[in-house]
C-alpha cells in the first residue's frame, strides 16, 4: 500500500466504488509520487468523512444509503464485487465498522502498483526498462494493448471506439524494441502515445516499423483501422533496421514533434487512409548537419505518402535518398526543409509519383541541394519555395501529360554552372499534352531561368524581326499565344504582322524597312484561351 497508515484507516469502500475509482483500478498505472496523489488523498479524506456520516445515518434508515449508492450508475467490473454484493457485504459488516475498514480496503483496493490518473498507461508500470538495456517490447505492447482495450466512450467514425484520450506514456525513457509495436486490434481512436525514445534491437526485422498502426488481428469493424491516434514527442531510432512509423488505412493521425533516425527503409510510411498530419518532425537516416562525407551512400525514404489528403508541415529531412515520396492525391507539403542526399549524388527531395493526377501543393518549402521530381503532373502547385545549391524541378514524362501546373514565385540559387531551374525528362517520350502550365515569376541567381512565358525586345532598322525563345521556354517547339507591340522610331506608318511561329521562334515582318523596336511575349499555354 502506498498510503500511510492514518490515511488508510480513513479510507472507506465507498471511495473505491465510485466511477472514477473503478477507472483507476482498471487502468491506472502511474507512479505514486505524482501530484494527483495529493488530490487523491484529499478526496479520500473527504469521502471518508462523508462515508462516516452516511454510516451514522444508515443506522436510522437504510433507504438513504441505498439512494446515495444508487446515484452511481457504473457497476464495478473485472472481478470486483457487484454493487448488490457490496450492499450485502456492507450491511453484514455494519456492526464491526472499524475493523471492516481494513477488510474492505483489502477487498476493494486497486493493485498495489496503481495510483489514480485515469487512462494513462505508464510503460514502466508494465515492466519496460527505461535504461534501454532489457528488451521492452512485451511491456510496451502490454500497455498499448490495455489502452486499446480500455473503456470506450461511444464511437468516432462508425466502428471506431472512442478511447477518450487515453495515453500510453513512455515516461521519458529509452526502450529497446525487438519487434514492431504493432497495434493488436483495429477500430480504436482518440489515443496518444507520447514522451520517450524507442530503439530497434540488433535483431529487429528490416521489414518492420518501430510503431505500426496496422492491426495484428483482423477484427474488421470499420472502413478505417484507427482514427485520431497521436504519436508525439518521440525519438525513434531504427538502428538501421526497418523503419520508424507505419500508418495503415487510418483516419486523422497526428505525428507531432518526433525525431526519426537510422531507418533503413522508411521513416514514416502512410498507406491508405486520410489525413495523416506530420508536423514539427525531424527525419534523417544518418544524424548529420549537412555536407556529410557519406552523403552519396544515403538510402531509404524519409516519408512515403501512399494515400490522399495528408499534410507534412514544418518538417526537416536531413538525410535519406528520397525525402518525401508521394503516390496519392491532394497532399500538402508546407514548410519542409529537405537536405537529404544531394541531387548531384542521385538524391531526390520530393518525388511525386502520381502520374495523371497529383493535386499536390508544395509551398513555403526549402529544397537544399536537392530537388523535386514530378511524373506527368496534373494539378500541381509549387510556390513560395527556395531552391538552393542548383536544386531544381524535373518534370518526367510517363505518358506525356502535364496539365494545371503552377510553378511560380520561387527563388532559385545555384553555382553558375548553367543548371536550369525546371527541366524535362522525356526519356519515355515527349510531353504531348501541355495545358494550363504556368512557370513564371521565379527569381534566379546562378542558375538558368526557364519559364512558360518569355518576353523579348528587338530594335533596329529592318522589315523582319526574329526572336528565339528557346533558351527560356521550358517546352520545345510550343508557343500557344504571342503578343507584340511594334513601335516605329520615325514618322513612318508601316503595315506589320506576325509571320511565323515555329521552333519557339517568333518572326514579325513589316511592309517596309523602318527603324523600330518590337516587344514580344510568347506563352506556352498558361492562360484560359478561347479559340
Ligand atoms: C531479439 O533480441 C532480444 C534481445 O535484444 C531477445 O529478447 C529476442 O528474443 C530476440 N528475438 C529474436 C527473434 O531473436
Ligand atoms: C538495409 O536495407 C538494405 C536494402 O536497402 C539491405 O540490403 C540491408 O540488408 C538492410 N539492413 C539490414 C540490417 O537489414
Ligand atoms: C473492412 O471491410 C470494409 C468493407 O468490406 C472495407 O472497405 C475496409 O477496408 C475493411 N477495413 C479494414 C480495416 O480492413
Ligand atoms: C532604314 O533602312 C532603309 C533600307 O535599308 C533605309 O532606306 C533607311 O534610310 C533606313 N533608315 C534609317 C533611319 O536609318
Ligand atoms: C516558319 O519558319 C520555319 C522555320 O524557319 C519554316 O520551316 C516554315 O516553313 C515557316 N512557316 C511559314 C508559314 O513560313
Amino acid at each position: 500500500m502506498r498510503y500511510n497508515q492514518s490515511l488508510k484507516s480513513l479510507c472507506h469502500p465507498y471511495t473505491y466504488n465510485s466511477k472514477s475509482t473503478s477507472l483507476m483500478m482498471n487502468n491506472e498505472k502511474s507512479p505514486p509520487n505524482s501530484s494527483a496523489v495529493t488530490c487523491r488523498r484529499d478526496r479520500a479524506m473527504e469521502t471518508a468523512r462523508i462515508a462516516i456520516f452516511l454510516f451514522v445515518v444508515a443506522g436510522m434508515t437504510s433507504f438513504v444509503i441505498i439512494h446515495v449508492y444508487g446515484d452511481n450508475p457504473n457497476s464495478p467490473k473485472d472481478g470486483q464485487f457487484s454493487r448488490t454484493h457490496f450492499y450485502q457485504h456492507h450491511f453484514q459488516k455494519m456492526q464491526a465498522f472499524k475493523a471492516s475498514l481494513v477488510e474492505y480496503r483489502s477487498v476493494a483496493s486497486p493493485p498495489s502498483s496503481t495510483t489514480p490518473i485515469a487512462l494513462v498507461y505508464h510503460v514502466t508500470s508494465y515492466g519496460a526498462d527505461p535504461t534501454g538495456k532489457a528488451d521492452s517490447t512485451d511491456a510496451i505492447l502490454g500497455a498499448i494493448s490495455d489502452a486499446l482495450n480500455g473503456p470506450g466512450n461511444g464511437v468516432l467514425i462508425e466502428g471506431v471506439v472512442n478511447l477518450g484520450g487515453a495515453r500510453v506514456d513512455l515516461d521519458g525513457g529509452n526502450y529497446l524494441i525487438s519487434r514492431p509495436l504493432q497495434f493488436p486490434v483495429a477500430g480504436r481512436g482518440n489515443l496518444v502515445i507520447q514522451g520517450g525514445s524507442l530503439k530497434a534491437s540488433d535483431n529487429f526485422s528490416n521489414d518492420g516499423y518501430l510503431i505500426d498502426l496496422s492491426p495484428a488481428a483482423t477484427n474488421n469493424v470499420s472502413a478505417y483501422n484507427y482514427e485520431f491516434v497521436t504519436l508525439r514527442d518521440l525519438f525513434l531510432d531504427s538502428n538501421f533496421r526497418g523503419g520508424g512509423i507505419q500508418v495503415v488505412n487510418s483516419l486523422r493521425t497526428n505525428i507531432d514533434n518526433c525525431y526519426i533516425t537510422h531507418f533503413n527503409t522508411t521513416g514514416i510510411s502512410v498507406q491508405g487512409g486520410h489525413e495523416t498530419y506530420i508536423r514539427y518532425t525531424y527525419l534523417g537516416q544518418h544524424i548529420t548537419a549537412g555536407g556529410d562525407p557519406g552523403e552519396r551512400h544515403f538510402s531509404g525514404t524519409a516519408i512515403i505518402l501512399n494515400g490522399n489528403d495528408n499534410s507534412v508541415t514544418d518538417v526537416v529531412i536531413f538525410s535519406s535518398a528520397i525525402g518525401i515520396l508521394i503516390s496519392g492525391q491532394a497532399n500538402l507539403i508546407s514548410g519542409v526543409h529537405c537536405y537529404n542526399k544531394a541531387t548531384g549524388f542521385g538524391g531526390i527531395g520530393i518525388y511525386l509519383k502520381t502520374p495523371g493526377l497529383t493535386q499536390t501543393r508544395i509551398v513555403n518549402s526549402y529544397l537544399d541541394f536537392t530537388g523535386i521530381v514530378a511524373e506527368d503532373p496534373v494539378q500541381l502547385t509549387i510556390s513560395s519555395s527556395f531552391f538552393l545549391g542548383d536544386g531544381h524541378i524535373l518534370l518526367k514524362s510517363i505518358k506525356g501529360v502535364v496539365s494545371g501546373v503552377n510553378i511560380v514565385d520561387n527563388m532559385f540559387a545555384g553555382s553558375d554552372k548553367g543548371i536550369e531551374i525546371v527541366q524535362l525528362d522525356e526519356s519515355n517520350g515527349p510531353f504531348k499534352q501541355v495545358d494550363q502550365v504556368v512557370i513564371d515569376k521565379n527569381n534566379v541567381k546562378g542558375m538558368k531561368i526557364k519559364a512558360t512565358v518569355a518576353r523579348g525586345s528587338l530594335q533596329g532598322n529592318s522589315s523582319s524581326w526574329m526572336a528565339d525563345f528557346n533558351s527560356v521556354l521550358v517546352f520545345p517547339n510550343l508557343i500557344k499565344q504571342v503578343h507584340y507591340t511594334f513601335i516605329t522610331k520615325d514618322s513612318s506608318f508601316p503595315v506589320h504582322a506576325l509571320r511565323n511561329v515555329s521552333g519557339n521562334r517568333v518572326v514579325i515582318q513589316s511592309s517596309i524597312a523602318v527603324p523600330a523596336s518590337v516587344h514580344i511575349t510568347a506563352d506556352q499555354g498558361g492562360g484560359a484561351f478561347s479559340s
